[in-house]
């Protein structure tokens, strides 16, 4: 479960820390990729060199590097991991945690983090009983954040009793059936079309878009995540295919109709989020187009309208469909929805600013044959969850 999971391990001032380099190591092993956030004490415990070189990856502690002003963004820490773990998490970080206090960077990816959140206390055995900690233990557990228990044992004190970190194997075990927990689409073959169709003209030139299948390439890697079996039919694009998705490579508008019947055959739901060519040439010129004239004209007719084409015959299957538009946006994806007889449609506009082709970022507006719901701009890879949120819903 753990392979490709992106894995952003905290690491706080506690004795306990040194243990955090084998943790680090066992989760590369298992194939997660790692990135460590420590607190300025933490590096008293262990060095950031031994996280460095077992994570394969910088080490971040301050909010910026003081040599060249480089910024460490929480934000993008957050938003690259699919689990926050914090282990060893000392009393001190608890509580700040339950309170909301972020004066490290550990902290503040904290508060900006939307993925699962999970510690591993570790600290002295009156600091663990302590009322103090339990409430915060308690208010942390009540926020969704995952507390792995601390086992009774020997303390670097010499006390014995609760308090010690659970054993870096015992987290590994822990973090993965936690992934094992949320593969909510298991069983589910989707299929997802994306990026921009090429419909050539002649050896030479060709009709597209500006499509980089971003948000087709986002959705696909978060419905594999939630273990769907995802088939991407991917049309032009720079992407890299994400971790465990089939990707099937199609030119023209054509090719994705004829991958995409083929596919439906065999799937669950179908994610229509490619730029398709709604006119194609009506002949493609052997040999390149000289020009002659100050005028040239190009018969186009019409290609098939694929999500049009999917929504006749679903049957009990879902289509989930999307709409860019300039103008009359809400009427207009409305008619989508019912035309191509689609179970929901994502809608946005090129007139809101950080949406549309390109941008990292998206604003969309999900509709229904009864309701509407509007998002605010939120990352692709947010707008990607929402959409996989939607389409389990869809199922269950
Ligand atoms: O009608 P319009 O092209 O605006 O509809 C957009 C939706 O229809 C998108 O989900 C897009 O992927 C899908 N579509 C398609 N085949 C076409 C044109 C659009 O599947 N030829």
């Amino acid at each position: 479960m753990l392979q490709g999971k992106h894995i952003l391990l905290g690491v706080t001032g506690s004795i306990a820390a040194y243990k955090a380099a084998m943790l680090c190591r066992l989760l590369r092993v298992a194939g997660a990729e790692v990135k460590v956030v420590m607190t300025p004490t933490a590096k008293e415990f262990i060095t950031p060199v031994t996280m460095a070189t077992l994570s394969k990856n910088p080490i971040a502690v301050e909010f910026y590097n003081p040599e060249n002003g480089d910024w460490h963004s929480h934000i993008a820490m957050g938003e690259w991991a699919d689990c926050y773990l914090i282990a060893p998490a000392t009393a001190n970080t608890l509580a700040k945690m339950a309170y909301g206090i972020a004066d490290n960077l550990l902290l503040t990816t904290y508060l900006s983090a939307r993925c699962q959140t999970v510690v591993a206390p570790a600290m002295d055995c009156d600091m663990f009983c302590h009322e103090a900690t339990q409430e915060n233990l308690a208010k942390l557990r009540e926020r969704g954040v995952v507390i792995l228990e601390s086992p009774e044992g020997e303390l670097a004190s010499g006390l014995m009793g609760k308090g010690r970190m659970m054993e870096p194997e015992q987290i590994v075990e822990a973090i993965d059936n936690l992934f094992k927990a949320k593969q909510t689409l298991s069983g589910k073959r989707v299929m997802v079309t994306a990026g921009a169709t090429i419909e050539a003209i002649d050896p030479v030139r060709y009709i597209s878009n500006h499509s980089t299948g971003k948000m087709g390439y986002a959705i696909a890697e978060a419905l594999a995540k939630r273990g769907a079996e995802v088939v991407l039919i991917s049309g032009k694009t720079a992407l890299q295919t994400p971790q465990g998705v089939h990707r099937v490579d199609v030119c023209s508008a054509e090719n994705m109709y004829e991958a995409a019947v083929a596919e439906f055959e065999q799937s669950d739901c179908a994610v229509m989020c490619a730029a398709v060519a709604d006119y194609t040439p009506v002949e493609v010129s052997a040999t390149k187009i000289k020009k002659n004239d100050n005028s040239f004209s190009l018969e186009l007719r019409k290609t098939k309208d694929i999500a049009f084409e999917l929504g006749k015959v679903k049957g009990d299957r879902k289509i989930v469909g999307f709409a860019l538009e300039t103008d009359n946006e809400q009427s207009n994806a409305e008619e989508k929805l019912r035309k191509k007889n689609l179970d929901l449609i994502v809608l946005n506009s090129l007139r809101d600013e950080g949406a549309g082709f390109g941008c990292d970022t998206n604003k969309v507006t999900f509709i229904d044959a009864s309701h509407r719901e509007e998002l605010p701009l939120l990352s692709k890879a947010e707008v990607a969850e929402r959409i996989a949120d939607k389409i389990e819903k869809l199922f269950f």
